[in-house]
């Protein structure tokens, strides 16, 4: 389940768990074999999987045309390669690729669905499609889900938040090691994960109006105190003023970037091929960056005027080509970020806040690292830190700043 660009929560309306694909939050010791993953973790994915019970929670991924159109676009322009295969879908929700992959001529479908009750309402389309010959719904965790042959192609749309949010990720490789034949292909078969500096006071101002907001409350509420009850809070200021900040802008929000937000060119912090990816590969990512900013740091943005790093923006792409043994006719990269020529999707921009922002008035380039690791405790949430400086004209260095933001 991807954000939706409405972006900022505050706190209490925010829902937590099974919305960002996330466990309830129990501690889990990791076993120390990644064969044993799946049977360690099923105790504590009660809420990830029972989000995807509900339709009412599924109408978002029903009206995000963009992914779907991928995946049919793909499998219409690759039906070839499909045609009289058998096919796995690792998560199948209410079947929607599914269906689509057994429109394309596969011989069998396994459709996997960890919620009984999802998997339930596939079994009624595929039917109410005249699919049941071909479509075999198999209610469970893919990773030990029975599946009585090895498959041609593994089918999945397990993309969370900037990819690799509610590692849904990483039951796409255990499946794929489990049940794909030797030549077999992954369908995405590749993936790009970008990070790009930004100048967009519109995705900024709803977590900053409500850090602003809470910080207001709470020094008006400190001069009612003092003036009444001679207490003074200022001795809390600073650790108030952290859980605030903590809560409004170390917390990603939903980003809706167009080309001209960006400042420089993006750049890529991670490829993985699903085809050969570890579980190692797909858990974690670290990557030093540098971007030149040019003309960007001067003009160009909406409004015009000096421009100021105020945003990270956090984005992934797809790719579908098969395998070697049996690669696509017609490949196919979907870009869900500014740059996408795929009209203007909905979601998949992850914003990080950058606060005090960053003018750019005399900057040559921003260099730093990139670190996007998953949260203690929980293997489905994940923490991103970005750790940047600015680079002047001349080489000297300007503002520097390493914040650790939630993804949320
Ligand atoms: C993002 S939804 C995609 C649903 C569907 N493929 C579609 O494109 O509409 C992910 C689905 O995968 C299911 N899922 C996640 N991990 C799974 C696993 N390990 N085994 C089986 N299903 C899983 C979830 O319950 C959810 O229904």
């Amino acid at each position: 389940m991807r954000k939706r660009v409405a972006g900022f929560l505050p706190s209490s309306e925010r829902v937590t768990g099974s919305k960002r694909r996330s466990s309830a939050g129990r501690p889990v010791d990791l076993p120390a074999d990644p064969r044993d993953l799946a049977c360690a973790y099923r105790g504590d994915d009660g809420s990830y999987y029972s989000y995807y019970s509900s339709l009412l929670n599924q109408t978002s991924s029903l009206a995000d045309c963009v992914r779907i159109e991928a995946y049919r676009e793909c499998l219409d322009r690759n039906a070839d390669n499909f045609a009289g295969k058998v096919v796995l879908e690792v998560g199948c929700g209410l079947g929607l690729l599914t269906i689509l992959a057994a429109r394309a001529g596969a011989r069998r479908v396994y459709a996997v669905e960890a919620s009984a009750s999802a998997a339930h309402h596939a079994r009624r389309l595929v039917a109410a499609h005249g699919l049941e010959n071909v479509v075999t719904v198999v209610s469970g965790v893919a990773e030990t889900a029975d599946i009585p042959e090895q498959v041609d192609i593994i089918l999945s749309e397990f993309m969370g938040d900037f990819l690799l949010g509610g590692s849904m990720i990483e039951s796409l490789v255990l499946a794929r090691d489990k049940f794909l034949k030797p030549d077999g292909a992954v369908y995405p078969s590749r993936c790009e994960m970008f990070l790009a500096a930004a100048c967009s006071p519109g995705s900024v101002e709803p977590g900053l109006g409500a850090y602003e907001g809470v910080l207001r409350e709470f020094r008006e509420a400190g001069e009612q105190l003092r003036a009444d009850f001679d207490i003074d809070l200022g001795a809390l200021s600073d650790a108030f003023e952290q859980e605030v900040r903590d809560q409004t802008l170390r917390r990603s929000c939903g980003a809706q970037l167009e080309p001209r937000d960006l400042l420089g060119a993006p750049v890529m912090v991670k490829e993985i091929d699903l085809q050969t990816a570890t579980l190692d590969e797909v858990r974690a990512v670290t990557a030093g960056f540098e971007i030149n900013l040019g003309a960007a740091a001067e003009s160009g943005g909406r409004g015009g005027g000096e421009r100021v790093l105020n945003l990270w923006v956090g984005w992934f792409a797809i790719a579908f080509e098969g395998s070697p043994a049996s690669p696509c006719g017609s490949t196919m990269r979907c870009d869900f970020g500014p740059l996408s020529d795929r009209g203007h999707p909905q979601l998949y921009q992850e914003g990080f806040v950058v606060h005090p922002s960053v003018p750019l008035g005399g900057a040559r380039s921003i260099e730093g690292t990139f670190e996007m690791s998953r949260r203690p405790g929980n293997w489905r949430q994940y923490d991103v830190r970005i750790a940047h400086l600015v680079r002047l004209e001349g080489g000297r260095i300007g503002a520097e700043a390493d914040s650790t933001y939630h993804l949320n």
